[in-house]
């Protein structure tokens, strides 16, 4: 009886599977060509410059970078990372269409850029911005149809790497006359009881069904668009998903749609000094990330963006600007699964330039189309808890910006119908976005570092908050350390490095700990997010006249996704549910011995003792008084020795509560692996050590990479951002002892050597 039951389950779901619109990823089947060149089989995500190599006179920019307050122009190289971007390429496949397809589209999550669609030789579609979304209709003739898409990437185009291609995911779409349009659907909770969503359709429709699952299990259903029930909310701390299911019924009663949507239950509200996660006040712990996946370029892959949220929220991270543009699709749903919140970004300019042939030159034509899309492919996202209609846009000077800035707030909730979810933009240009008024007409008053205007801003606002857009702009390198030690907005360094005391940062920015004080010290702040979670290609400031550094400094992890010392400082203040004890510098300084040698103590304990060779160096205690020790613990005088530097922590009571120690390395004598894998790609970090296991913090070795069957090697990485060695071949040197490879498949058979 049971299995007779099981049956007849299965065979309704499959008649109504077949009612359902297909969505088909197309990943394998494309051909890639430079402009002239020879076909070549690709899979899609897809950036063509990746592969480099490297070379100072791509895109080699002679400019002042005015909002970094530069007034003459200087030559920039490593600007959009010297990989071979700029130009034309074609990407080409066939698509079937069924007979009695009722409409089929294609859509595109980004072209990086202008891309133009042609299917059979005719053009049916083009966009502009190379991360928006958009979708281009086909026709439904069945049969296989040429497709081909062209995008162009013009010289001057871009503040940093923009990648090139189609790079992200492309899906076919197959469905009924009548149906669900795509991104026709909102979903949205005014309340953590109650959920509304509205169906925008195609063709002539009868009924609309919804039904709301928490995995197999029914919860709701009605046809009214209100659903009640009682839900369990969304949150970073528990991304509770849920999925509705919207069946669509034509005039004569049959199922012409069924589509599947996952969705979470919060409640939003920013206002009154505060924002609220479902009634509970909490400040943004977030960061700002290009898009841009390192060694894997722009080619969008799910499993690698995960890895990057998976060490973010490890280090106690809760939310992500998708600085300066539009998330991708699988972004988001990345973000919805582990609990980031999403600032939902659009632009980087408007009307006015900040390079010659940036986003200036479609903003007119294009913006209402961008933000329609933007909004409409990412409303139903719980993830998504604001939108960003720009970054530091030049307009904040003039009379006109207030009114842009009203225009473009008004026009992302044209399509959100959720009125909770509130607008903000990046601005910089103090004080004159309050005096221009771009302040006062923000929902959520936001600003790029300059602390010393958010009182200002506060008194300005009619909501009562500011939040840090951007915060920080420290540098650093990983392994690197300069003596002596000398808190300073970036000094230039003779080897294109930045110190790793975390104590250098860029004119126009301030230290972790200045943000923190400021946060701190005024309740009305709501948080920030750091500029940038890891370092990207491109913008390699302060040497960005100086060959051959090509990418930035600003990560709190490298470009290879190693955590550098200022991952432990985030996380001493961050992550909530576990303990922080991490002692800067390295110890393996031969030829200091004798010299004065500061040591840092990132952790969430108010009190440690240090202690060299078991000499104590003293118990100390942070100092809310002192910009540099009301977070960290520091022990300037201590003299090198080789040998063994030792922390304990004390707890409240005054006990000791945990110990770390870091041991002077001998020489190098093997190489150790540490693996991790998501999804289909397994992560090795290789490092050098010393017989005892010790990292040999200066070991530069060349490292070759083989792997076994079942694997294939994908791409290597150092995070140093002067190395012009390819991210494609299986060799690197390592940098500061470590580098990670990437590999793709199944297995974990992995030989790294020197
Ligand atoms: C900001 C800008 C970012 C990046 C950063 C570097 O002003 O918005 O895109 O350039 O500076 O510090």
């Amino acid at each position: 009886m049971r299995i007779k039951k099981t049956m007849m389950l299965a065979a309704v779901v499959a008649a109504v599977a077949a009612e359902a619109a297909q969505v088909i990823k197309l990943s394998d089947g494309w051909e890639f060509r430079r402009a002239g060149g020879v076909w070549e089989r690709v899979t899609v995500p897809h950036d063509w410059a990746i592969a480099g190599p490297f070379d100072k006179e791509i895109d080699k920019q002679v400019v002042a970078i005015v909002e970094n307050g530069e007034k003459k122009a200087g030559e920039k190289t490593g600007r959009t990372g010297s990989l071979p971007f700029i130009g034309e390429g074609e990407y080409r496949r066939t698509v079937t269409i069924p007979s009695g397809t009722g409409y089929a589209s294609l859509v595109f999550d980004g072209v990086m850029s202008e891309p133009e669609v042609f299917c059979d030789g005719v053009k049916v579609g083009e966009w502009k911005s190379g991360y928006n979304a958009f979708e281009v209709e086909l026709p439904t003739k069945a049969g296989e149809h040429q497709i081909l898409v062209k995008a162009k990437n013009r010289a001057e185009s871009s503040r940093w790497y923009p990648g090139a291609g189609i790079i992200r995911p492309v899906k076919l779409v197959l469905g009924n006359a009548v149906g669900v349009k795509t991104w026709g659907s909102a979903i949205w909770s005014p309340d953590l009881k109650t959920v509304k969503v509205k169906t925008e359709c195609r063709g002539e429709v009868g009924r609309i069904a919804h039904r709301i699952l928490l995995g197999d299990r029914e919860v709701t259903a009605s046809e009214t668009g209100t659903l009640t029930g009682d839900f369990e909310p969304w949150s970073p701390e528990n991304p509770r998903l849920y999925t509705l299911v919207t069946e669509v019924y034509a005039k004569d009663g049959t199922l012409a749609d069924r589509k599947e949507e996952r969705f979470g239950v919060r409640t939003l509200r920013y206002g009154d000094g505060k924002f609220l996660l479902n009634g509970t006040a909490r400040k943004f712990k977030g960061v700002c990330l290009h898009h841009d996946l390192g060694p894997l370029g722009a080619a969008f892959d799910k499993d690698a963006f995960r890895r990057q949220m998976t060490l973010l929220k490890e280090m106690g991270c809760d939310s992500l600007r998708t600085s300066h543009n539009m998330p991708g699709e699988e972004q988001l749903e990345v973000c919805d699964e582990l609990g980031i919140m999403v600032m939902a970004e659009s632009f980087d300019s408007w009307q006015l330039a900040k390079v010659k042939n940036g986003y200036n030159l479609f903003f007119d034509d294009w913006w209402k189309k961008d933000v329609r899309n933007l909004v409409e492919k990412c409303r139903n996202h719980p993830s998504v808890v604001m939108w960003s209609i720009g970054n530091e846009v030049y307009e904040q000077n003039t009379d006109a910006g207030a009114a842009l800035s009203r225009a473009l707030q008004e026009e992302c909730h044209k399509y959100d119908p959720d009125p909770n979810r509130k607008v903000t933009q990046g601005l910089s240009w103090m004080p004159n976005a309050i005096k221009n008024g771009l302040n006062a007409v923000m929902e959520i008053p936001a600003v790029t570092y300059r602390l010393p205007f958010y009182e200002a801003m506060y008194r300005d606002t009619k909501t009562g908050i500011v939040l840090g857009a951007e915060t920080a702009s420290t540098v650093s390198s990983r392994g690197e350390y300069f003596f002596p030690v000398v808190p300073t907005n970036c000094p230039l360094h003779a080897n294109l490095q930045c110190t790793s005391y975390d104590v250098e940062w860029t004119p126009w920015s301030n230290l972790p700990d200045d943000d923190w004080a400021t946060q701190d010290d005024h309740p009305w702040t709501i948080g920030e997010f750091v500029w940038t979670g890891f370092d990207y290609l491109g913008e390699p400031y302060p040497y960005d006249t100086a060959w051959p550094s090509r990418s930035a400094y600003f990560g709190i992890l490298d470009l290879a996704g190693i955590p550098k010392d200022r991952y432990w400082l985030y996380r001493s203040r961050w992550n909530e549910t576990s303990h922080t004890l991490h002692l800067v510098p390295h110890w393996t300084f031969p030829g200091r011995e004798g010299q004065v040698t500061p040591v840092y103590c990132y952790t969430d304990f108010d009190e440690a003792e240090l202690f060299v060779n078991g000499k104590s160096q003293g118990r100390i205690r942070k100092n809310p008084k002192s910009r540099l020790d009301r977070y960290r613990l520091r022990w300037n005088d201590v003299v090198y020795q080789p040998g063994e530097l030792k922390v304990v922590a004390y707890d409240r009571n005054g006990a000791a509560a945990l110990t770390k120690t870091v041991r002077t390395a001998g020489a190098p004598a093997k190489v150790t692996l540490e693996k991790r894998r998501f999804g289909k790609l397994l992560f090795v970090t290789a490092k050098i050590v010393d017989a005892n296991g010790t990292l040999c913090p200066d070991a530069a070795d060349n490292l070759s990479v083989s792997c076994g069957r079942g694997l294939r090697f994908k791409a290597i990485c150092n995070g140093d951002a002067t190395s012009l060695e390819s991210f494609v071949e299986p060799h690197m040197k390592a940098f500061h002892g470590q580098l990670v490879a990437i590999f793709e498949g199944e297995g974990d058979e992995v030989t790294i050597s020197r």
